[in-house]
């Protein structure tokens, strides 16, 4: 099967317009270039402390992709798109290994600081409060990932109906962690509805 390699790459405006959650697509393997560059972009996503507690499982295999479809209560969309991005927040992960999150620009001192201000703070926290704190952080990236997506021309839809326990048990993912989507994607074969979206008045105040 012909391996698709997208040349174009959208303004932040154009995608960001251009975004519909689509659920039908074109059956062509997403390039491992394309791939490369949207995981490149995401990675840039900021966190609070820089802690970058998101975690991307990408799926291409056809048998997982059945799995996760019937994790999903059928949805069509998981075995229809080439790619399927499970995003998820790893909190325990972060906590392990905090040295790596701290900048490496700062003075030995500081860096040792920082770690155990981080870990005096996350340490007082519950596996569950952290677990949200989290996710807080990877829904950033959740926006970075579909805005990613569309810019080289790809669609995508984010899910949350899934049976979280049971991708867990698919992809023997550690009880802890939290789910921000499930994120089929590739070329779309389908136009997705048009934008209904709150007028500026109700969601922007300005003082
Ligand atoms: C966190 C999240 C979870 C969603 N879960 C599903 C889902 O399980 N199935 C689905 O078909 N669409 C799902 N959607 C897509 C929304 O229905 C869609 O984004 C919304 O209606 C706006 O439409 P648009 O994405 O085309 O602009 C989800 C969207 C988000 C952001």
């Amino acid at each position: 099967m012909t391996t698709t390699t997208m040349q174009r790459t959208l303004s932040v405006d154009d995608a960001i317009k251009s975004r519909h959650s689509i659920r039908k697509f074109i059956q062509e393997p997403i390039s491992k270039e394309d791939l490369h560059q949207i995981f490149e972009l995401v990675r840039l996503t900021p966190s609070a402390w820089n802690l970058q507690p998101w975690r991307f499982h990408v799926i291409t295999d056809k048998a997982l992709k059945e799995k996760l479809q019937e994790a999903a209560y059928g949805q069509q969309q998981v075995t229809s798109a080439p790619a399927v991005a499970i995003l998820i927040s790893d909190m325990e992960d972060v906590l392990a290994n905090l040295p790596e999150t701290v900048h490496p620009g700062l003075s030995a001192e500081r860096q040792q600081d920082e770690v155990a201000n981080l870990s005096s703070f996350f340490g007082g926290m519950s596996v569950e409060e952290r677990g949200q704190w989290g996710l807080t952080q990877t829904n950033i990236a959740l926006g970075f990932l579909l805005t990613a997506i569309q810019g080289l021309g790809y669609a995508s839809v984010p899910m949350l109906g899934f049976d979280q326990e049971k991708v867990k048990e698919i992809l023997s993912l550690p009880e802890h962690i939290k789910f921000a989507a499930m994120v089929p994607f590739g070329k779309a074969d389908a136009e997705g509805y048009e934008h209904h979206r709150f007028p500026l008045e109700k969601i922007v105040t300005y003082y």
